[in-house]
């Protein structure tokens, strides 16, 4: 079933960046031309995990994951591939182009779903009209301290009072009151067998997929007496409330800039904090945190998340569910109370961003949060103590990684004065990472081979392969990965007039490859023409000795006689010079033969006496 038109994805695996999609989940340090980090896929400390730009592959030398950077997003984010590519694609900011389902159910399906977008998208400019023809609701914006401005950054709208308003916009425009169903626009009213509009006499707020498609609204009443204060679009087939975050498609970059996302309760917080300044922000909008969206927001945020939850004990209640929930998807969880009765909306109000920034920067740990929150004193009773220890045994035990699952029980049994082993033990409610079997110990070609490689993949060695692809032997290395990446690099040199590192990530065998990894992490390639050239004939003169060496024991089949025979050359030579410098006329003869006669007399004894034999 052809997901992506042809060539897409190989298209798109050539100008996706590696190291920026693998860095949204995995910090990651230069050294030489590859990047290093600790691998995600197996519990280390260590860095053995290498990300090679120009092969377009990752490969953790401890657990043996590998792969491009379809392979690694698929692996890390639990995914399939057509989505694993939907998400590189946006990593890249490369547009995703019509997909073409090949079952008629499915481009019925993508039809729909085409068409609810494209009325939301309406809808929401629609909105976005009204709102700024009513007095009331721009009124009421200002009075809640929002600009223009942020007005327009979140596309937020207004739905008139007279409900038949927007379905006639949108009749106008060809949809039908099935499909207004469909999306959630409208309600039916099975009593009167009608139906009405399901946003009226409210503000709206759209919520963006992260692409930053309208896919629902979330409406606030203005009147007080109102006890449905916000209304949201139902489940549809566009909206899933399990799976968005409010506002993301707005706040995305900036979560993805400061690699950390705040996560408040309401939109009105959202808003409000966008415009104080704090712009990595985002809700969960009315529902427990979900898995999804801890999944969902750890693309942007890499692993820290702050929680902002209401004082109230709603809030608190909700920050106590959502902690595990992003723990489990190893999320650096730290929690900021706020004062009782206030939310970050008024809390920006009265003191504004830059002291709300100040008390992100102050934001608890998890475990400090729980123990805080329950207000322990030296004279709470067992009970109590106890009740507050399963709590936090419980959410320590989502936390995947063993070893900062027991730091963190250790932390909470030093602040619940209870043996640690007791908070340690639980198991994550969400399976730890399968460990995988270790990789069969990966050995690295000879330091003298890596050298020649490594000399022939700089760029500067293209002036030299020329010449040098005709007359270099590949037999003259002894490690065959070796010999398979110096002849894949001249054979692409020969056809391409260039390395192209990721087709030879492609054209190698899976050892090659690792060798090739391991090849480019040990420094750089760049270097001067000089010393490519100097390398290369050191390193060729080096193998070339060793191959002179191994074909004279060969032939030779005696390295004793062997050795008498170059060791008699020698001497040979040494006597030559000796008659050389003592035929000169004014030679020294008595120092030569004070110098030589010693050295020389036995061994030539010997080498006469043996070469008779
Ligand atoms: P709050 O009641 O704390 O509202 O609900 P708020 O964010 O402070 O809103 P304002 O400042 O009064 O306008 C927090 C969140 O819970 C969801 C909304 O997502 C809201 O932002 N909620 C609340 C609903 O979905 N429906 C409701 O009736 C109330
Ligand atoms: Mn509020």
């Amino acid at each position: 079933m052809p997901m992506f038109p042809d060539g897409f994805v190989q298209d798109l695996k050539n100008r996706a960046d590696i190291v920026d999609v693998v860095g949204r989940f995995v910090q990651l340090k230069k050294q030489g031309s590859v990047y290093v980090g600790i691998c995600p896929f197996h519990q280390d400390h260590k860095p053995s995990m290498r990300v090679t730009p120009s092969m377009g592959i990752y490969k953790c030398f401890a657990c043996g994951a590998g792969g491009d950077v379809f392979k690694f997003v698929q692996e890390h984010e639990r995914v399939e591939f057509p989505e694993a590519v939907r998400m590189v694609a946006e990593f890249s900011g490369i547009p995703v182009p019509e997909a073409r389902p090949s079952t008629p159910e499915e481009s019925a399906r993508e039809r729909e779903r085409d068409r609810l977008l494209e009325m939301h998208r309406l809808a929401c400019d629609f909105f976005e009209r009204e709102l700024r023809k009513s007095e009331v609701a721009k009124e009421y914006l200002k009075k809640r301290g929002l600009t223009g401005q942020t007005a327009k950054d979140f596309s937020i709208g207004w739905a008139p009072e007279d409900g038949d308003a927007l379905p006639r916009r949108l009749r106008e425009a060809g949809y039908t009151d099935e499909e207004m169903l469909r999306g959630g626009l409208l309600k039916r009213n099975p009593e009167r067998n009608s139906v009405y509009c399901t946003f009226r006499a409210r503000v709206v707020f759209p919520f963006f997929s992260s692409n930053k498609s309208v896919i629902g609204f979330t409406g606030r009443t203005l009147d007080p007496e109102n006890p449905a204060k916000y209304l949201n679009t139902p489940e549809t087939p566009i909206y899933h409330k399990g799976n968005e975050l409010f506002a993301l498609g707005v706040t995305k970059e900036e979560i993805r800039k400061e690699q950390r996302a705040v996560v408040v309760e309401g939109n009105i917080d959202v808003v409000q904090l966008w415009q104080g300044g704090v712009r990595n922000v985002v809700a969960a909008s009315g529902t427990a945190f979900t898995p999804q969206q801890a999944r969902l927001l750890k693309r942007y945020a890499g692993k820290r998340v702050v929680l902002v939850f209401d004082g109230d004990a709603a809030g608190q209640k909700a920050a106590r569910k959502a902690i595990p929930v992003l723990l489990a998807e190893g999320f650096e969880v730290r929690v900021l109370t706020l004062p009782e009765g206030e939310d970050p909306d008024d809390f920006v109000r009265k003191r504004g961003g830059g002291a709300f920034l100040a008390q992100v920067e102050k934001a608890q740990d998890f475990v400090d949060y729980l123990v805080g929150a329950a207000r322990l004193t030296p004279d709470s009773s067992p009970e109590k103590r106890a009740e507050l220890a399963h709590a936090v045994k419980e959410i320590v035990g989502a936390i995947p990684d063993p070893i900062l699952r027991e730091s963190y029980a250790d932390k909470a049994g030093d602040a619940l004065r209870i043996d640690p082993r007791n908070l340690a033990e639980a198991a994550g409610r969400e399976p730890p990472r399968p460990m995988r079997p270790a990789a069969a110990g990966f050995a690295p070609p000879p330091a003298i081979e890596r050298d020649l490689a490594r000399a022939l993949l700089s760029p500067a060695a293209l002036e030299l392969d020329r010449t040098v692809a005709d007359s270099f032997d590949p037999a003259l290395l002894s490690d065959p990965r070796v010999a398979e990446i110096v002849d894949t690099l001249f054979e692409q040199i020969s056809r391409l007039g260039a390395v192209d590192l990721k087709e030879m990530a492609e054209l190698l065998s899976d050892e090659s490859r690792d060798a090739l990894t391991s090849i480019l992490c040990e420094g750089d390639a760049d270097r001067s023409e000089a010393a490519v050239t100097a390398t290369y004939l050191q390193t060729v003169l080096f193998l070339q000795l060793r191959r002179i060496d191994a074909r004279l024991k060969a032939i030779a089949g005696d390295p004793a006689r062997l050795e008498l025979w170059l060791e008699g050359n020698g001497q040979k030579r040494a006597l030559e010079n000796l008659r050389r410098e003592a035929g000169r006329p004014d030679a020294d003869l008595v120092g030569l033969l004070a110098r030589y006669g010693e050295e020389l007399e036995a061994p030539v004894r010997e080498f006469i006496v043996k070469s008779k034999k």
